[in-house]
């Protein structure tokens, strides 16, 4: 296989490197992963992050372990790399969806001949996630208010993606066609993703950012200086409810109030049919010292009691459209969703 880069995922055939996103802007660090239980840390640590990523990350931890085992490489020997890989992050459904794609690859096959099929699937995941959302972005341009200021919450760039980004690419795609006047991006406590990634992604492409704290969004609507806000996802159920970044449910109260559209951008792999609704996404619950301290500077009382949840359910009925790589569900609910996942919406 040839060497497959994107901006924060590296595969040479070997080994997986990945962008160590915990310390961007500041430093440029690369970590190189030889298996599967270094991703599993990975994604868990946030050196990689954004939901498509993670699945990227995790197929390529498939394939490591895989490379381990040698002539010992089957389903069952693969099954520990499995559990450990998918025990990682619990919300964003591209991990499972990416694990799922590659233990159909497993399932059939063993040794050299199975390392070869995971090594081309995984490839496929990292390549094709780039095309699908350039694919999407076009479809979500025309979404954006002509000569709008357009508001942000957490990355969605080529950091979390294979590239391009999902609602960041939207964005892109709009500025590069003149449809845009600029961008706030949300700063994103507690990770910072708003601030440390979206807007050095944004600087590096020459594309107006103003950085804000969360809490100034409602602001920023009630003066009439937002006129969208396009966020990413995490999950999205099969009635259209959406998980996405903590903030993300406030933002969408936010946009509802001020009737401005609210707009989900995501690849067809974020959407799980299996669940009815946003009631049984698993909300994962971070360390409350993510809380506490910002990169190991205490900013609360050290025993403070702390809740960290990393997402949160935005219910569609507050979702002006979700876009895809196959196109735009306006006004969301379980009967367009499933119209829009048929075999004849693909055709
Ligand atoms: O905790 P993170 O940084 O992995 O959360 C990421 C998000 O919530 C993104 O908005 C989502 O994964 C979409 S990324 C294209």
């Amino acid at each position: 296989m040839p060497e497959i880069t994107s901006p924060a995922i590296r595969w040479n055939g070997e080994t997986l490197s990945l962008l160590d996103q915990r310390l961007l802007p500041g430093q440029t660090h690369w970590l190189t992963l030889h298996d599967a239980a270094s991703v599993a840390d990975a994604i868990r640590d946030m050196v990689v992050r954004g939901a498509p990523a993670i699945g990227i990350a995790a197929a390529y931890g498939v394939v490591l372990a895989a490379r381990r085992l040698g002539d010992g490489a089957s389903a069952a020997t693969l099954e520990d790399a499995f559990s450990v890989l998918a025990a990682s992050r619990p919300t964003a459904v591209n991990l499972f969806w990416a694990l799922n794609r590659m233990r159909q690859e497993a399932a059939a096959l063993t040794g050299g001949p199975l390392i070869t099929a995971l090594e081309h699937c995984a490839c496929d995941i990292h390549t094709s996630d780039q095309a699908m959302n350039q694919r999407l972005a076009d479809f979500g341009v025309p979404l954006l208010p002509d000569g709008g200021c357009i508001y942000t919450h957490c990355n969605t760039g080529a950091l979390a993606t294979g590239g391009h980004g999902t609602a960041l690419g939207v964005i892109r795609s709009a500025w590069a066609a003149g449809r845009i006047t600029g961008v706030y991006a949300g700063e994103t406590r507690p990770w910072l993703q708003g601030s440390r990634l979206t807007s050095w992604e944004l600087m590096q492409d020459r594309i107006p950012v103003t950085l804000v704290v969360d809490s100034a969004a409602g602001h920023l609507m009630q003066q009439g200086r937002v006129q969208a806000v396009i966020v990413g996802a995490d999950r999205i159920t099969a009635n259209g409810d959406t998980a996405n970044k903590i903030g993300t449910y406030s933002l969408a109260v936010l946009a509802r109030h001020h009737g401005l559209p609210f707009i989900v951008a995501a690849p067809l792999s974020t959407i799980d049919p299996g669940l009815a609704s946003g009631a049984a996404i698993d909300i994962e619950e971070r360390p409350g010292d993510e809380v506490r301290g910002v990169h190991g500077h205490i900013i609360a009382p050290a025993d403070v009691r702390v809740a960290n949840p990393a997402f949160d359910v935005t219910p569609a009925a507050l979702i002006s459209a979700i876009v895809t790589e196959r196109g735009v569900i306006h006004s969301p609910d379980a009967d367009k969703m499933a119209a829009h996942l048929s075999d004849k919406a693909q055709a």
